[in-house]
């Protein structure tokens, strides 16, 4: 597999995985299609855009035509899709947008790969990046296995379980070779900051209130995106075709005391007093069919593959919280112009 196409490169993870790809891989191509919508940004990727491996082409998904001359001008031999519309709140109020793009984009994707790769498909992959939110929500015990079965409940991880089966079945109808890996919540570098880490750093940085939505009892399993990108790396090059893996980091966190770690680094490092911050905590109204808990047993990974996260959270924070403390450019450039809008609509009236 040499000429790789990595969808949606701009985005948080995907420029992980770009930049991963593009630095271990020097003699291979890849392609980073992203549409640029308000998650996508370029500015991400500065580190690597005059690599001579790396090509970027700016493309919407659903576009089967722009797909399909992108899969025959770079001869593309594989696919790792992440292109998606990713925020559950944005798919509470705008579901259509997120069948669109997980839905019929992927779907497109698909369909591009199938017809490309015809009659030759040893040495190909279609890699599909999905969520764990598609196995819905845990109560206090358990863990989601790749045998848990599906039971979304937002319109962002119902659109994600359909593209899930959507991949499953170009698979066992037309042989496509494909693999799936379902992770749980990622943080680092380069996360929009509507997302619950980045948005609580900034807020915290600027004085406003960090709303905690209901009672800030909820559970996320919080993993390192760059483990994330290192899982994406060694399911591509080992994993097996038609097999599904979890991803996740056993590292549980109810969303109050995530907070409180948050508020306790960033007044850290910015030398205020312990605790200064916590007078921002303000809970508001709950979000709409809030899972309650979302837990991955990663097993299969490590007993198959290897794969164990690298870094203890507390750590990961630290790195994280430096990152968006000396990137407020960054910060400034991708929350200017529309996501103010966004940002009066959702909180502006809790
Ligand atoms: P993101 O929202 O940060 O980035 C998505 C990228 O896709 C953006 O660059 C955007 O421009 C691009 N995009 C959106 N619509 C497009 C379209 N129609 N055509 C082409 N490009 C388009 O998302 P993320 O957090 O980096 O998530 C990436 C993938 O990983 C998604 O598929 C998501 O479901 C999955 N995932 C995310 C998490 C998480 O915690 N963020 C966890 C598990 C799985
Ligand atoms: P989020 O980062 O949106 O990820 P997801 O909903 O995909 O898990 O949210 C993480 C958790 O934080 C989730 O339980 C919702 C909660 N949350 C808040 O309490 N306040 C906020 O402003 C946001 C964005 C999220």
């Amino acid at each position: 597999m040499n000429n790789i196409l990595i969808t949606g490169g701009a985005g948080f993870i995907g420029s992980h995985v770009v930049r991963l790809f593009v630095n271990n891989y020097p003699k291979k191509k890849i392609i980073n299609l992203d549409a640029l919508t308000y998650a996508g940004n370029l500015e991400s990727l500065k580190d690597i855009e005059s690599k001579s491996n790396y090509t970027f082409v700016k493309a919407d998904i659903c576009d089967f035509d722009a797909i399909d001359a992108v899969f025959k001008e770079y001869k593309i031999d594989s696919v790792i899709h992440l292109a998606a519309e990713s925020h559950v709140d944005r798919s509470i109020k705008d579901p259509l947008s997120f069948a669109r793009t997980n839905v019929m984009g992927t779907l497109s994707l698909l369909q591009a790969a199938k017809t490309n790769w015809n009659n030759n498909l040893s040495d190909k992959l279609f890699y599909h990046i999905s969520t764990d939110e598609v196995y819905g929500s845990l109560g206090d015990d358990g863990f989601f296995t790749e045998k848990t079965s599906y039971d979304p409940h937002s319109p962002y991880s119902a659109s994600k379980a359909s593209s899930d089966h959507f991949v499953r079945s170009f698979h066992d109808t037309y042989n496509l070779p494909i693999v799936i890996s379902n992770c749980s919540n990622n943080y680092g570098s380069y996360q929009f900051p509507e997302k619950l880490i980045p948005l609580f750093i900034n807020n915290i940085c600027t004085n406003k209130e960090l709303p905690v939505y209901g009672e800030g009892k909820n559970v996320r399993d919080w993993l390192f995106v760059e483990d994330h990108a290192r899982a994406i790396d060694l399911i591509f090059h080992q994993g097996k075709v038609g097999e599904t893996y979890n991803i996740g980091g056993f590292n549980e966190w109810k969303n109050i005391d995530l907070v409180k770690v948050l508020i306790k680094t960033v007044d850290k490092l910015l030398g205020n007093t312990e605790g200064t911050s916590e007078k921002l905590i303000t809970f508001v109204k709950d979000r709409a069919g809030h899972d309650y808990r979302y837990a991955i047993d990663s097993t299969k990974l490590k007993d198959e593959l290897g794969w164990e996260p690298s870094l203890q959270f507390e750590e990961g924070i630290e790195k994280t919280v430096k990152w968006y403390l000396s990137n407020q450019d960054w910060i400034k450039n991708v929350t200017s112009g529309d996501y103010l809008e966004y940002y009066k609509e959702m909180y502006e009236n809790k």
